[in-house]
């Protein structure tokens, strides 16, 4: 009698334990499904951040992922959408690397009925994208912007003040938000005189950097100063739209200039430009928190793959050339030297060995 109670009571635990188990699983995860997700480069830290967090949250939520990498090649992104759309994914998430590469390969998303959710940069001139999930690009650049204008105090002080400037791929429709939102709070004072940009370089195409280069920037920057600062004429701020153009201007300016040190803004909070901002070599960054993008990410799939509408909080910014593209924009935050601890280490996000 007694070894019968046991045995009823030991299959009642193991009965509560598989169905315990089983509510977990069901809960959080309770997707099914392949989803493409295509990242541009692991060159540059965030897609790292991006893909890993992107692929461990989908994973979590129930679904298969297929991971690409297309080390900043057109054709290879393009042959492996082609792929995910080939090996039964049902839902594509996509970090272009030339907005305007994807049409045609995303023609036969559109025919097989496969949603496209552009990751990040927008994907241009294509109908086959159903929505987009990005950090509001405009107020990145106008946080560079306000940045700059603070610091010299543009307003009160009688400057003249030198400038340059340098953005990112002209193939990336985010660079065009970027430069345009820190050049409407600097342009003003450009206009006036109060601003001075020496090298004369201000428009957007002059400006780029293809792919984002470090290289590239590095290579325009040290002719920059060669012809315009190498006798000792002061520099006093770089708009710089992101944080791999923001180090190779400050590899230039440590290898040729010998005035005082200027103003250079950033994106990203890459590690080596957290460093740099320790170190008093680069002034700020954003920090676009890509564990937030990915949730936000995963949960806009979810709903679709349910059945369901993503959830956006935007329909008239973002025109991809066949119409508003309805987007979700998270909201990017300065970071600097007084506050990364506690965005960054506190957060999770790196750990003070990271940053050593
Ligand atoms: C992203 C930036 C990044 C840049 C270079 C842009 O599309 O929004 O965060 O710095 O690409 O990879």
């Amino acid at each position: 009698m007694k070894r019968k109670l046991l045995s009823v009571l030991l299959a009642t635990a193991m009965v509560a334990t598989l169905l315990a188990g089983c509510g977990a699983k069901e809960a959080g995860a309770s997707g099914s499904g392949k989803i493409g997700v295509a990242m541009p480069t692991k060159d540059l830290q965030r897609w790292n951040q991006d893909g890993s967090n992107m692929e461990a949250q989908l994973k979590e939520a129930g679904y298969d992922v297929d991971l690409q990498y297309a080390s900043n090649d057109i054709p290879t992104q393009v042959s492996q959408i082609e792929n995910m759309i080939n090996s039964g994914c049902k839902l594509l998430v996509i970090a272009s690397i030339d907005g305007d590469s994807l049409g045609t390969v995303l023609e036969q998303a559109k025919e097989k009925d496969i949603p496209v959710i552009a990751y990040d940069r927008l994907i241009m001139n294509s109908d086959a994208v159903t929505y987009y999930a990005t950090f509001d690009n405009y107020m990145v650049g106008t946080k560079q912007g306000e940045y700059i204008k603070e610091q010299l105090d543009l307003d009160n002080a009688a400057g003249p003040f030198n400038i340059e400037l340098v953005t990112g791929d002209p193939g990336d429709n985010n660079a065009r938000f970027f430069f345009g939102g820190a050049m409407d709070v600097l342009q003003p004072y450009i206009d006036s005189g109060k601003l001075v940009v020496k090298s004369g370089q201000t428009d957007f195409e002059t400006v780029a950097t293809a792919n984002w280069s470090t290289e590239t920037a590095q290579a325009r920057m040290d002719a920059i100063i060669s012809a315009n600062y190498a006798d000792g004429t002061q520099l006093d701020a770089v708009l710089c739209s992101n944080d791999s153009t923001a180090l190779g201007v400050t590899n230039s300016l440590e290898a040729n200039y010998t005035g005082e040190w200027p103003i250079i803004t950033g994106q990203d909070c890459d590690k080596a430009s957290v460093k740099n901002m320790i170190a008093g070599k680069q002034s700020m960054s954003i920090f676009k928190d890509t564990r937030t993008l990915a949730s936000k990410v995963v949960e806009m799939v979810d709903a679709i793959m349910k059945g369901g509408e993503a959830p956006v909080n935007d329909k008239e910014t973002y025109d991809n050339g066949t119409g508003i593209i309805p987007s979700y924009l998270c909201e990017p935050v300065f970071a600097d030297v007084n506050n990364y601890k506690e965005l960054l280490i506190d957060s999770g996000y790196y750990t003070e060995a990271d940053l050593q």
